[in-house]
């Protein structure tokens, strides 16, 4: 009787503890329960003993990340490649900078499509012009991008200064940065340095270290979108590190940015060609179709309709061509206005040196592109409040200012 009670104590507590341990591990984050074992991803060698007491964080982090668990080294990104400067380094020769040379030894599919999107030259030269761009490399670029390597360094940066380029400008855009080795770009503003994660590339967060403030709401108009709300609310039910050879809407039901402009998905090609999925300039003062209009919007469309049906998507994009319509001729009035006082000498021709010159930059750079990029993207807010009615009342404005112009010039007594 008693070999029986202790028996089924017995079996009730093992149980228990078996429950109690699974209750627990379900409250773990996938990352842990997922992982291989500690030991099996811990850093080992030289670099990693050292750099443990030197730099902690950085060793947690590479630990973390795919390339521990598949033995990628330390000095596997860190070894010296053609062109690069070395560093004598307690005993190994390492170099003196890691660039997207390094990852593309072992990345050269995502190198290539990176280097064709206007992540990569396109997005230096926008501030800094050709001049630090090889021939070469100018030549590249101008084969998909026209205009956006082979051009002047940005005016109005000039006029803020080297201190404000370097801290400000150059932050976002060196993304596409020209390195003294011959490679171009940034992989580690995406995937950052040690993680190197697919995981953090998809959140919205990551993209909108860049993509954000007035003139490129793009965070902004996600959070306020049907998606950001529902990827907020259920991201802890995604799969977000899936491998992306294998994507599905299993995994991640809602869209982030990475889904829309860069996952594979159904029978759309993964890739880091941001523009491949784009018809319209929509950054432009005036936005004008794509050459490749047809194909990037079939693209695009193939995207939505993993989710959504094929009347929802055209409906959508019928509704925000309209705006890319209407914002069109909203700028080119205002335009003509500023064309007539260039034209009547009531403007010096010299840039950003008269205030109604602000007032119409704002006009476009701020209020066009938000309402043409609300519209695409789900941010009713940004169409309306911070686009549209900021397009009608700065137009009044624009009028006003350029009447006292000509009124200042026909009596210039004062
Ligand atoms: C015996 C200790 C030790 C070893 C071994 C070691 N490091 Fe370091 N490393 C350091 C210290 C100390 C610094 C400077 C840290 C600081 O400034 O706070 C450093 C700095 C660095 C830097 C920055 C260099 C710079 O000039 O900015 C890199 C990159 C680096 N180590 C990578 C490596 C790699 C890769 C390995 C293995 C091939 C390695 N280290 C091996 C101790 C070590
Ligand atoms: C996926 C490639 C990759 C791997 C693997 C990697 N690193 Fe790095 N590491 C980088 C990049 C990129 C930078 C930034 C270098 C730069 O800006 O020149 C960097 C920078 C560093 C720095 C300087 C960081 C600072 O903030 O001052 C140290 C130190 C360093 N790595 C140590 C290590 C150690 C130790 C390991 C292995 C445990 C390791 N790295 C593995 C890519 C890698
Ligand atoms: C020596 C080869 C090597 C180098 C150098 C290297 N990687 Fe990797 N990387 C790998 C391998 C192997 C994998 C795992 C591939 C797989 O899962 O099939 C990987 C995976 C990745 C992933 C996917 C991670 C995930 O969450 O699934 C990213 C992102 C990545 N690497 C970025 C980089 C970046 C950025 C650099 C340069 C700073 C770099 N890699 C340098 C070999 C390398
Ligand atoms: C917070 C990050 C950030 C800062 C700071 C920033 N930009 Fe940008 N910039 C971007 C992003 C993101 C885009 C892409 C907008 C789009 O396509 O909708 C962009 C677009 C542009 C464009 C239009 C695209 C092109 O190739 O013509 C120009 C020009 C530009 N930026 C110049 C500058 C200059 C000059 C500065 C400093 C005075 C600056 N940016 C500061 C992130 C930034
Ligand atoms: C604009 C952000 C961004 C930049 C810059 C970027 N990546 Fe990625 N990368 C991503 C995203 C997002 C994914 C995952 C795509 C998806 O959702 O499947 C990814 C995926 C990857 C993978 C995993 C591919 C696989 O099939 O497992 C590798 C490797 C990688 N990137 C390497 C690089 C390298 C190398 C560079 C620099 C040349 C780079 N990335 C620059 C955003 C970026
Ligand atoms: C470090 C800053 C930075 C990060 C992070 C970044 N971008 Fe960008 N992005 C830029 C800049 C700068 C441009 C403007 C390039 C140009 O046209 O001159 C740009 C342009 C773009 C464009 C427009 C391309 C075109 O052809 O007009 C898309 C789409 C885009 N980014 C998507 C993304 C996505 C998705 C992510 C995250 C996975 C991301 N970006 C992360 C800086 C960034
Ligand atoms: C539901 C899909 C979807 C999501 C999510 C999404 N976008 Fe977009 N995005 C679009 C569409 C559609 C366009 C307009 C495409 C066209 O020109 O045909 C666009 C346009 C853009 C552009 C404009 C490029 C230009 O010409 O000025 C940038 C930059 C951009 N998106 C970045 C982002 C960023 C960053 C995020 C996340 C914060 C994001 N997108 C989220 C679908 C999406
Ligand atoms: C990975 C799946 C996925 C992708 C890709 C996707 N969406 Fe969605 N979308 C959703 C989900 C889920 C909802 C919420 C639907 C619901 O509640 O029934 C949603 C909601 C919406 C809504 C708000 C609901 C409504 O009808 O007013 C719009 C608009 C929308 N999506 C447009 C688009 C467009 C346009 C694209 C492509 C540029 C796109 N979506 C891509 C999953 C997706």
């Amino acid at each position: 009787m008693s070999t029986f009670r202790s028996v089924f104590i017995a079996v009730i507590l093992a149980t228990a503890l078996i429950v109690a341990a699974l209750l627990i591990n379900r409250e773990r984050p996938a990352l842990d329960t997922e992982r291989p074992e500690a030991d099996m991803v811990a850093a080992t060698g030289r670099c990693a003993t050292c750099h443990r007491e030197e730099t902690p964080a950085i060793v947690v982090e590479y630990e973390a990340s795919r390339h521990a668990s598949v033995g990628t080294s330390c000095l596997d990104c860190h070894g010296l490649q053609d062109g690069q400067e070395s560093l004598d380094h307690r005993g190994f020769t390492i170099s003196a900078s890691v660039t997207a040379l390094n990852c593309q030894q072992c990345h050269s599919s995502q190198y290539d499509e990176f280097l064709r999107s206007r992540h990569a030259a396109p997005a230096f030269a926008a501030v800094e012009g050709a001049e630090p761009f090889t021939e070469e490399q100018v030549a590249f670029s101008e084969r998909y991008h026209p205009g956006a390597v082979d051009r002047p360094p940005n005016t109005l940066a000039r006029l803020e200064g080297a201190s404000a380029i370097a801290s400000g400008c150059v932050s976002c855009h060196k993304i596409g940065q020209p390195n003294t080795d011959g490679s171009i770009g940034t992989c580690t503003s995406c995937h950052s340095r040690h993680l190197a994660s697919v995981e953090l590339a998809r959140l919205p967060t990551t993209c909108g270290q860049c993509h954000m403030g007035p003139d490129h709401s793009q965070i902004e108009i996600y959070e306020e979108s049907t998606h950001g709300v529902l990827f907020n609310a259920q991201r802890d039910e995604m799969n977000l590190g899936a491998d992306p050879r294998r994507l599905t809407v299993a995994d991640m039901p809602v869209p982030t940015c990475a889904t829309c402009h860069m996952s594979g998905l159904g029978g759309v090609g993964v890739t880091h060609d941001t523009s491949e999925r784009l018809s319209y300039w929509l950054f432009a003062a005036v936005s004008e179709r794509r050459p490749t209009y047809v194909q990037a919007q079939d693209n695009m469309k193939a995207v939505c309709g993993n989710c959504h049906t094929a009347n929802h998507t055209d409906a959508f994009y019928e509704e925000a061509e309209a705006v890319v319509e209407s914002t069109n001729e909203r700028v080119l009035e205002a335009k003509d206005i500023m064309d007539g006082l260039y034209e009547a000498d009531l403007l010096t021709p010299a840039p950003f040196d008269e205030p109604i010159e602000f007032t119409y930059f704002d006009y476009w750079h701020y209020w066009g592109r938000t309402a043409k990029h609300g519209a695409f993207m789900g941010g009713a807010d940004f169409v309306q409040w911070h686009g549209n009615y900021q397009l009608l009342a700065q137009l009044v404005e624009l009028r006003a200012l350029a009447e006292e112009l000509r009124t200042r010039h026909a009596s210039p007594t004062e």
